[in-house]
């Protein structure tokens, strides 16, 4: 197949192709076709075990470098003095890649046991040695976020990855990233292919020949998010793809908006003070 061969994206591109649990040779074969359909953004990270799968779906794609965009995030067992840039070479290592585009903080230190002082200068020396292009966060909630920005001075934060989908709006840490600047990215934008059973969704979706996740990803993309959904089957992967030709009226979107259930559903005993 004839892959298309894009220009250097200069931003994040906003839908991505998530990687958890994408490991292994079928890993790869998923990973590869969402190349071929024309994601041109993967998100993986130290925990997920898929940096190497990463690698090599995009060798096979033969694309080049220039026209992706790879996101890798750093795990909190690497915070400690020292260790954080080390990790993001061996990240790259893995990968086979010089640079990463983007690498985020994954999440917080587990109960705050270090403070962000250890390890967002890390961050920023990580980006100085060119080993990424762009530095964010993941699952940093407003006083955090705040925080990392005075740390990092010059430095801009590109996005902070968060939770978020019509069940989970999350909408004062999204406002507030929005307001300062920094781009939201939806993890577990389609609830994990739950959102079929919301029969407002259903309906929208009728309405336009759409599936519920296409309308999800439509309608968080009308937002200026990001969004990284993955799938392990081509036709949900294609399909996922043809959400960003799907537009939503502002009162569908007004719609969506109101399904909000305040219910996140990874919130781990060891999380931040979330807002
Ligand atoms: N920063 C963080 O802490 C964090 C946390 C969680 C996730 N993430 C990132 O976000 C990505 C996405 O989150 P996620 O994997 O948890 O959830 P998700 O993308 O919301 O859901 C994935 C699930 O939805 C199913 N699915 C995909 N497309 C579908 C479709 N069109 N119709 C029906 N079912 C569909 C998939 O099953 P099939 O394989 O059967 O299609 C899979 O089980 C992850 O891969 C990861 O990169 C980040």
């Amino acid at each position: 197949m004839e892959l298309q061969r894009d220009a250097q994206p200069e931003i994040m591109p906003g839908l991505g192709f998530g990687t958890y649990g994408r490991q292994g040779e079928d890993g790869i074969s998923a990973i590869l076709c969402a190349l071929e359909t024309g994601y041109r953004h993967l998100d993986t990270a130290q925990d997920y075990d898929t940096e190497a799968e990463v690698g090599e779906a995009i060798r096979r794609a033969g694309l080049p470098r220039e026209a992706l965009f790879v996101t890798t995030k750093v795990r909190p067992a690497n915070f400690g003095p020292g260790d954080l840039v080390p990790s993001v070479a061996r990240s790259l290592e893995t990968m086979g890649l010089d640079r990463a585009d983007l690498v985020l903080i994954h999440w917080p230190a587990p109960n705050g046991e270090r403070p962000l002082s250890d390890y967002i200068p890390q961050l920023a020396e990580a980006r100085a040695q060119g080993l990424t292009r762009h530095v964010g966060v993941s699952n940093f909630p407003v006083a955090l976020l705040t925080e990392a920005r005075a740390l990092l001075g010059d430095v801009p934060i590109l996005t902070n990855q968060v939770e978020l989908n019509p069940w989970f709006r999350n909408r004062t840490l999204a406002d507030h990233c929005m307001g300062a600047g920094i781009r939201v990215t939806c993890y577990q934008p389609i609830a994990q292919g739950r959102l079929g059973g919301d029969p407002v969704i259903a309906r929208i979706a009728a309405r336009h020949g759409a599936t519920p996740e296409q309308v999800a990803l439509a309608w968080e993309l009308a937002q200026g998010y990001a969004a990284i959904p993955t799938s392990s089957r081509p036709e949900h992967i294609r399909g996922n793809w043809q959400a960003q030709q799907l537009d939503l009226s502002p009162g569908e979107l007004a719609e969506i908006d109101a399904l909000n259930r305040g219910r996140r559903s990874i919130d781990p005993d060891w999380g931040p003070a979330w807002d």
